[in-house]
């Protein structure tokens, strides 16, 4: 492997361009209309109808101190932004959640988007000019941890372990910032990890940290690639942290899995804020008890083509491309999972079962992908695809080099495989958690009709895709 490939798998940059927010949009006839019930006969108001959804939907990133770019805690600071408020929930944009709700898998654990009764009680708020009502009915202010008090503290008591990046500082006026230090876990003996959390240390550093990765390195024998000190990627990320997204919990009865020796590969993305900052990233692990190790390990896998690494991504000046790349699972498999990763010219991926028999199964459609968003969808418990031994996974991604991409810096120029924001990328990562044959058995055994689920759902085409501006 040359150096300069070896480079790319090390380093996944997700990359932002803060001037460029994405306005792809679903068309507004989109909007389906709410069930009616009983709100249809009385005013909608902020107080009563809008404060709650707000609080559930919107606040654990619009509120002082993070990177959104207002608060919506209070009437006063929302009533000014309600025409922007109308306008991106109805092209679904905010919350920021961009999968098909028409194909594939629908329930997910961290699931922040609208239901389509919560858009239109929003558009009906602002069309009647957004009135406040009565305050008696405002819900009680929601209240989140301290900002030095680690969020899942309260689920699992102090981490085991707290790891610390070296200490980074930007400028007022930067250009954007890549920095990737590394640091070592503090374990003797393999450990498993059931929660991790992470952070830029204060909140002035929050605001200049676009993303900060934890890439796990250590010495795993079952995967040929190695990282910088020769070590393996086969434990795949740690964890991601990105504005509204600071912590992960392993599915119950699996965790990741820490051989002595491991270290921490930071990816964190700085871009400067108009005041200069000093802070580190830091990464709570919270253990399994040494008696009480999960039955299964879960790993981050990238999902992309065989014929050479990142092979076929060629993207002619002025024109939509796309590019498709099948894996085969190894063993019974549950997929956790899924977050598409490309770059500036990103549209759409899509995610589909090739079963053993032939039939093809959709699992996500990410349909209106927005480069400034890094989403990972996690599947329910329920709903987390199971899938046989020899189930090939295809990953289907369509880029956008036309002028119709709010995002594309150019569409006149060519575009291929790089690092670069202005290069592209098309891989998944996915959580895989490998089952035993027997295992895969019981369940198909306890869930005859996901097992049968067989039907080819209509794959989406290239017309599909190019209608979806
Ligand atoms: C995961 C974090 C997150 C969540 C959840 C979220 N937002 Fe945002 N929102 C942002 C960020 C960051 C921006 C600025 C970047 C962008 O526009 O994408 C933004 C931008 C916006 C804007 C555009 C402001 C402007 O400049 O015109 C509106 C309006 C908005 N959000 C409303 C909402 C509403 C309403 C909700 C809940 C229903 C919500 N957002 C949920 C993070 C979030």
């Amino acid at each position: 492997m040359d150096h300069a490939e070896l480079d790319h798998r090390v380093v996944i940059r997700f990359f932002v361009c803060l001037c460029a927010v994405a306005l792809l949009a679903l068309p507004i006839n989109q909007v389906r209309a709410a069930p009616t019930n009983d709100k249809s006969d009385h005013a909608i108001t902020f107080a009563k109808d809008i404060a709650p959804i707000f609080q559930a939907k919107c606040q654990d990133c619009h509120r002082p101190g993070t990177v959104a770019p207002m608060s919506l805690l209070t009437y006063q600071d929302a009533r000014p932004w309600a025409k922007s408020i109308r306008e991106r929930v109805i092209k679904h944009q905010m919350p920021p959640w961009h999968i098909d709700r028409t194909q594939g898998v629908q329930h997910f654990l961290n699931d922040r988007s609208l239901s389509d009764a919560e858009v239109e009680t929003i558009v009906r708020w602002v069309d009647d000019g957004a009135p406040l009502g009565n305050p008696k009915d405002l819900p009680a202010p929601r209240t989140w941890p301290a900002e030095e008090q680690w969020q899942l503290a309260e689920k699992f008591g102090a981490p085991d372990f707290v790891i610390k990046s070296p200490t980074f500082s930007i400028a007022a006026e930067s250009d954007d910032q890549w920095w990737d230090p590394v640091s070592t876990v503090p374990v003797t003996e393999a450990r498993w990890v059931r929660a991790v959390e992470i952070r830029p240390a204060t909140v002035a550093g929050r605001r200049v940290t676009h993303h900060a990765i934890a890439r796990l390195w250590q010495n795993d024998e079952d995967s040929e690639d190695r990282g910088p000190r020769g070590f393996s990627d086969g434990s795949g990320l740690l964890m991601e942290w990105a504005i509204g997204k600071q912590y992960d919990i392993f599915r119950a009865n699996t965790g990741k899995l820490l051989l002595p020796g491991a270290e921490i590969q930071w990816d964190i993305h700085l871009h400067a804020n108009g005041q200069p900052v000093q802070d580190h990233v830091e990464l709570a692990v919270y253990l399994y008890p040494k008696d009480s190790p999960p039955k299964y390990r879960t790993r981050l896998m990238m999902f992309r083509g065989t014929q050479g690494r990142f092979g076929g991504i060629d993207i002619p000046p002025n024109s939509m491309a796309d590019v498709e790349a099948t894996t085969t699972l190894a063993e019974p498999a549950r997929l956790e999972s899924f977050q598409p990763h490309m770059h500036l010219r990103g549209k759409a991926m899509s995610m589909e079962a090739i079963l053993p028999d032939g039939t093809v199964r959709m699992i996500s459609n990410v349909d209106h992908f927005d480069f400034n968003w890094m989403n990972n969808y996690i599947y329910s418990d329920e709903d987390a695809p199971v899938l046989p031994r020899g189930t090939q996974i295809r990953i289907h991604a369509w880029h956008d080099n036309t002028t119709a991409n709010r995002n594309n810096p150019d569409p006149t120029v060519h575009v291929g495989y790089g690092r670069r924001t202005t290069d592209e990328m098309a891989h998944a990562w996915v959580n895989v958690t490998y089952l035993s044959d027997k295992d895969y058995a019981e369940w198909a055994a306890q869930h005859p009709q996901k097992e049968k689920q067989k039907e080819i759902e209509k794959a989406p085409s290239m017309g599909s895709i190019v209608a979806k501006k």
